[in-house]
């Protein structure tokens, strides 16, 4: 769906995803929701959060999975997803919910894991343990990335450490005090194969830099390893929120 601009995009995505959590949490069933970093759904975020201020049950089933970590980059690191995450959605809610424990209900891939093999492995497990994502969120790179799987990613790929492709080291120094020298080379990420098992997709997409890859996509007839978000058009339940900028209007 297009919205006029970010900020009405941000505000149906979060009420949506809202609804879906809390249906099942007040039908005390479990809720995953995996979760993407990035600018894009910063907005989503910070409205969910301001959306649970006044939920009154209990979010002990509440879970949450998350796509991608740099490699090496430990916790306490202001660039690492897991200081972005406790930042915008994890501290907050914890703050509010007592019932959201942010050690216990979260899982991310962790940088410094001595042996990488087996932090896929425990990543891996650790989704199938609590059933699965029930609603994936995810943003995209310019040159179509989704997670970190980059050009070339097989669909059906699972969890591994990756290299990151230059465009998407020049892309992310932004966050990195715009040097390209200080983005880690390499990433863990949840593989193509693992996403397209959540049971729903959400993708965010804002700004014009994503107009373009959005067209290839659109214009596409078949996924293709060269656009790796490409192989979410044989997902049966993608949401796209995109605003006009993004849309290309
Ligand atoms: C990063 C992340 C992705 C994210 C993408 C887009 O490299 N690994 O998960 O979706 O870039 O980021 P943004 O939303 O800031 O454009």
């Amino acid at each position: 769906m297009v919205f006029p601009d970010y900020d009405t995009l941000s505000r149906h995505a979060a009420s949506e995803i809202f609804l879906k959590i809390t249906r099942k949490l007040n039908a005390n069933q479990k809720f995953v929701l995996g979760m993407a970093t990035g600018n894009s759904p910063i907005g989503l975020y910070k409205n969910l959060i301001e959306l649970f201020k006044d939920y009154q049950g209990s979010l002990s089933g509440f879970h949450t999975v998350n796509l991608d970590e740099y490699f090496k980059l430990p916790r306490e690191s202001k660039d690492s997803y897991y200081y972005y995450m406790t930042q915008h959605f994890w501290k907050p809610l914890a703050d509010m919910h007592e019932s959201f424990n942010l050690y216990t209900q979260t899982i991310i891939p962790d940088g410094v894991a001595e042996i990488p093999e087996a932090e896929c492995k425990r990543y891996e497990e650790a989704i199938k343990e609590i059933g699965g994502v029930d609603v994936q969120i995810l943003g995209i790179g310019t040159n179509g990335h989704i997670g970190f799987n980059e050009p070339g990613t097989k669909g059906n790929s699972r969890t591994s450490l990756v290299e990151l492709a230059e465009e998407t080291i020049e892309v992310n120094k932004a966050h990195f005090g715009g040097d390209p020298d200080l983005v880690p080379r390499q990433a863990y990420t949840m593989g193509i194969g693992t996403i397209m098992e959540a049971k729903e997709i959400v993708l965010i997409a804002s700004g014009k830099s994503k107009a373009p890859i959005l067209q290839e996509i659109k214009d596409l007839k078949k996924p293709t390893e060269d656009i790796p978000a490409s192989f979410l058009l044989e997902h049966p339940h993608v949401e796209y929120f995109v605003d006009e900028a993004a849309a290309g209007k």
